[in-house]
């Protein structure tokens, strides 16, 4: 039995802010951003929140599986932006669903939610814990950026993707997954600092703060290893996967690892250019794009791979 993925969706706030509206409120310019990252637009949420939008993202992709909210035993949400400390992300849209009969619990894995969750699923599954799963990215990128700090807010957007998982005899053919918090300082965002009758601190926001050059030469060696390892032990040859949905960072880290794995560029599908990074929701917000183009039938092999802050990595094969 394997864990096949058999419903996708996906929601993006309705704010649509391009290069040329950034432009207008800091010093940068849409060729800077275009040429560097590939980036024109991203959605950045202004009504919504992180619940809301993982919530829509979640009824679309039950609506396109078939699946009934009652039918779900494990809600997985990937995020580093929830709205709240607590509860979970996870449990207030198992609330919003009625999903009565599921666990929930979110996962801090930054860009690599989303993997670490169908590696959660898959793992589960395999033991015989659970039939139905749903796993969701979702984030609200916009609030965690310092928007005076022009080299790392400009390349985030808000979003949610969603997928269905169930036991069935075809999906997940191989998960590799990976941290190294020893160079985790490369990209972060702090917490609140610890504030007590004991100790006391200024409450300060702290916001993302990046050493963008690291994180790049960081991914362009982990992605392609990370995805070799991930087909050699599915035993399956890169020119037999029909796409490589990657983690939209960076439209050169994308070519950069179309490159080393050999493959041609049209194999990479991406939507950063309307999406900008969207951290856990980048994954499935486009695995949910691609599927809805029609572009996916049964039997076809894909690669999903996400790579973020921890430092974190993920791969995932499977059949479609
Ligand atoms: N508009 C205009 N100029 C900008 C700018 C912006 N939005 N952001 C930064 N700059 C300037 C810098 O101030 C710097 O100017 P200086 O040379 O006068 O000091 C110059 O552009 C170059 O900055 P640098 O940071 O060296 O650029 P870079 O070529 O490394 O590109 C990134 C920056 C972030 C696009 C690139 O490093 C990258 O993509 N890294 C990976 C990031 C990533 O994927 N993060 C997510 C991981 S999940």
């Amino acid at each position: 039995m394997a864990a096949g993925i058999i419903g996708t969706g996906s929601y993006l706030p309705s704010l649509t802010v391009s290069n040329q509206d950034l432009e207008k409120i800091m010093d940068t310019t849409d060729e800077w951003i275009k040429s560097r990252t590939g980036i024109e637009r991203r959605h950045i949420a202004v009504e919504e929140t992180t619940v809301s939008m993982a919530v829509e993202a979640a009824r679309l992709a039950l609506e396109n599986a078939g699946v009934s909210p009652s039918e779900l035993d494990l809600i997985l949400v990937g995020t580093i932006s929830p709205d709240h400390f607590f509860p979970s992300t996870a449990c207030e849209v198992q609330k919003a669903l009625a999903a009565e009969n599921a666990t929930a619990f979110d996962i801090s894995a930054a860009c690599s939610g989303f993997l670490f969750g169908l590696g959660i699923v898959n793992a589960y599954m395999a033991a015989g814990m659970i039939k139905t799963a749903l796993v969701i990215g979702a984030e609200t990128l916009s609030k965690l950026m310092d928007w005076n700090d022009r080299g790392t807010c400009v390349l985030f957007g808000d979003g949610a993707g969603a997928a269905v998982i169930r036991r069935q005899d075809e999906g997940i053919l191989s998960m590799v997954q990976g941290s190294d918090g020893g160079r985790g300082e490369v990209l972060t965002c702090e917490n609140r600092k610890v504030n007590n009758p004991y100790r006391k601190n200024p409450s300060d926001l702290s916001f993302t703060a990046m050493n963008g050059q690291e994180v790049y030469k960081f991914a362009v060696r982990t992605v392609p290893a990370s995805v070799d390892e991930a087909l050699m032990k599915a035993g399956v040859r890169a020119d037999e996967i029909k796409y490589f949905i990657l983690h939209q960072a960076n439209i050169r880290i994308i070519e950069a690892v179309a490159k080393r794995l050999g493959q041609p560029i049209e194999k990479f599908p991406t939507n950063l250019q309307e999406c900008g990074n969207i951290s856990a929701g980048s994954v499935p917000i486009l695995l949910d794009f691609v599927n809805r183009q029609g572009k996916l039938q049964k039997g076809d092999k894909i690669v999903l791979a996400g790579f973020g802050a921890g430092l974190t990595w993920g791969a995932a094969v499977l059949i479609w």
